[in-house]
């Protein structure tokens, strides 16, 4: 089926099925053979994220970093989701997520995924790849993909507020639970070194520390002014202007429903969530967050 965003409609959207335990839609699972025989290179950097933790924001530093002074065209003519693939990706009418990334001329290669840690091909542990994982807390995060389940016509329909929260918190969300998602990587870091788990509040906190820390990771040492450079060109109203970044190129998004760099805040949630629902949230939270050496920030 190809794609015409003149003719959305409820048809073209995903449908949740089980997925060895993990809720997905088919266009994220219907090149699974070729993801997962994906192979990687040692100098791969991997971006891995729960939908809506950050990802795009983690890919344009990461481009910039690599390639911001090597090719400034590169920055001008490329959309951000050609220059950073996702891998798993199979939309309709869209070049395949694996083609793109083995079609990649740029060395390191920057690859994206959302998949939970137990699905991510194996060649890129093998390789010893270094990768970065960016979490959100997950009241913010279930607030994001539910604007973002509106205007991005490929994912299953959203419904109202009430239902979506009951149904994040069952882990029936494209890529699954959120809990597991960032327990699972959590748990990988552990036993990986070459993972860097970033938190998105941290970024809106201080931008300029997360980049150093991704720099030390990195292995990379930026000038004084490309620092400079960078810090600027990646804050909030930059990226929401610069349509490289801002995905109004990407075809399979419906902007008159909601931008995709919507808020970028910490704590929007509260302007959605009601005190029993906020309430209810909390309990359910403890019970799935047993780790007491993972923890989020609701608020900075
Ligand atoms: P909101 O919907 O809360 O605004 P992803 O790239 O993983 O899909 O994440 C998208 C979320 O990251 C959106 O959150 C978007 O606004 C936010 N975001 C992207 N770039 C940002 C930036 N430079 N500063 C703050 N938030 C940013």
């Amino acid at each position: 089926m190809s794609f015409d965003p003149d003719k959305m409609n409820s048809t073209f959207r995903g449908e949740l099925f089980d997925f060895h335990g993990v809720s997905m839609i088919h266009i994220f699972t219907d090149n699974w053979e070729n993801v997962q025989n994906f192979q990687a290179r040692p100098d791969d950097i991997l971006i891995a994220t729960y939908p809506k933790a950050g990802t795009t924001w983690v890919s344009y530093i990461l481009d910039l970093l690599h390639f911001g002074q090597q090719s400034p065209e590169r920055q001008t003519s490329i959309p951000i989701y050609e220059r950073v693939p996702f891998l798993e990706m199979t939309i309709p009418s869209l070049n395949l997520g694996v083609d793109q990334a083995n079609n990649l001329p740029t060395s390191p290669r920057l690859i994206k995924t959302h998949l939970p840690v137990q699905f991510v091909p194996k060649s890129f542990w093998e390789q010893n790849c270094r990768v970065v994982y960016v979490a959100r807390n997950a009241k913010d995060n279930v607030v994001s993909y539910f604007h973002f389940d509106h205007m991005a016509q490929f994912q299953p329909e959203p419904g109202d507020w009430s239902s979506y929260l009951q149904r994040f918190m069952k882990g029936k969300m494209v890529f699954g639970s959120w809990y597991d998602h960032v327990n699972g990587w959590w748990k990988k870091k552990q036993a990986y070194s070459n993972l860097h788990y970033m938190f998105f509040e941290d970024m809106v906190e201080d931008i300029g520390r997360e980049i150093d820390k991704l720099c030390s990771f990195l292995g990379l040492s930026p000038s004084v002014e490309e620092k400079k450079q960078i810090t600027g060109g990646v804050q909030f109203d930059s990226m929401k202007m610069n349509d490289m970044v801002n995905h109004s190129t990407a075809t399979v998004m419906d902007f008159k429903i909601s931008p995709f760099m919507r808020k970028g805040k910490v704590g929007d949630w509260k302007n959605h969530f009601t005190v029993a629902q906020s309430e209810e949230f909390d309990e359910d939270y403890k019970k799935k967050m047993k780790d007491p050496s993972l923890q989020f920030h609701t608020e900075i």
